[in-house]
């Protein structure tokens, strides 16, 4: 991400307010206190020409305009809250940066959780011990080492949730928009060409909410499947929810975890509460810690000090 915005501090002077809003925790706060030509509020910032005005949050603060901002570090991995309140082109936004952390291990972590319940029969298990039955036909595992797996986005997340499933799968593909490379896929297809899907065992959807992505899992996706496990970690609006229902009725889906609806919490009277094939999570499969948001932040703040001012047009901080 280019930083040429920022020609206007020299390196002498570079300091910044950096606005720490809402529901960020203390230890956010603490480490940046302690760094030195940071100065740190949690109140809207105003007009500060003489410093670097940055904020730090999860989603806009509804008491300031935040296109005034020079650099918004979003505390968590996605930014779709916080790009709906600044202009759409990239060139008239203020930079921005996020926190992956660990965020991706614990979303891999996630996703083995339930690949590997589904795979070990677990409710079956429960059910028959429930009733007294030994039934070690019934409720004997199929393998993980045997099924395949497909990450949809191969992002920083997609990733590394392909790492957690690389060593125990039989293969792991991914679907991006472009289908270049990645770290820990056997390969990845163009969404455009995704080739046959009727084998993948476990879909797990792991995409970020933009326009392009606005219930791009519809029909014409599910009926590509045969059975498949489908597990949404990444927004809720990439999926077409009513396509889902039909998917899961004809077989294509047989069960889903979902840990991310476009309307959150779950209203109620959602029809996912309730069906026998839907594991409804509250958005728990990548939680963002505090101290990975500062170390993040601190990464970015050190990256832009050494670049110096004004910054050189090439210079790039994530
Ligand atoms: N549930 C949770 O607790 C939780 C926690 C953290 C993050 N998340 C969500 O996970 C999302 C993904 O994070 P990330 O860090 O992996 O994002 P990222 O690094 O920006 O990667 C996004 C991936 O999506 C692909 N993509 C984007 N638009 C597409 C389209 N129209 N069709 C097909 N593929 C498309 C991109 O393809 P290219 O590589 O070809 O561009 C890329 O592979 C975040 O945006 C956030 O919403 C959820």
């Amino acid at each position: 991400m280019a930083c040429d915005r920022f020609e206007a501090f020299n390196s002498g002077s570079l300091g910044a307010i950096v606005r720490v809003a809402t529901a960020e925790t203390a230890p956010v706060v603490s480490a940046l206190t302690s760094t030195p030509r940071l100065e740190v509020t949690e109140d809207p910032v105003g007009d500060r020409a003489d410093k670097l005005r940055v904020l730090i949050a999860f989603r806009p603060p509804a008491d300031e305009d935040i296109s005034g901002y020079d650099w918004i570090h979003c505390a968590g991995a996605g930014t779709d809250h916080l790009l709906k309140a600044l202009p759409t082109s990239e060139e008239d936004r203020p930079l921005m940066t996020r926190t992956i952390g660990r965020m991706g291990d614990q979303m891999g972590a996630y996703c083995l959780s339930y690949a590997l319940a589904d795979l070990q029969k677990h409710r079956a298990r429960q059910e028959a011990q429930r009733e007294k039955r030994w039934d070690s036909q019934a409720l004997a595992p199929s393998e993980l080492f045997e099924s395949d797996v497909l990450v949809i986005g191969t992002g920083a997340i997609g990733s590394s949730i392909a790492a957690c499933f690389r060593p125990l799968a039989q293969s792991v593909t991914g679907l991006s928009r472009s289908g270049r490379p990645a770290p820990h896929f056997d390969r990845v297809q163009p969404w455009s060409k995704p080739g046959s899907l009727k084998k993948k065992a476990f879909v797990i959807a792991a995409l970020p909410s933009t326009n392009s992505t606005e219930a791009i899992i519809d029909a014409s996706f599910f009926s590509r499947l045969r059975q498949a496990v489908f597990i949404n970690v990444g927004r809720g609006a990439t999926v077409a929810m009513g396509d889902l229902r039909d998917a899961l009725s004809s077989g294509q889906v047989r069960n889903a975890a979902l840990d991310v609806f476009s309307e959150e919490p779950l209203p109620t009277d959602h029809w996912c509460w309730d069906h026998p094939q839907v594991t409804v999570t509250p958005h728990v499969s990548g939680i963002t810690r505090p101290e990975d948001s500062a170390d993040a932040f601190l990464h970015h703040w050190e990256v832009l000090c050494r670049a110096g001012w004004p910054l050189n047009r090439s210079a790039r901080i994530s």
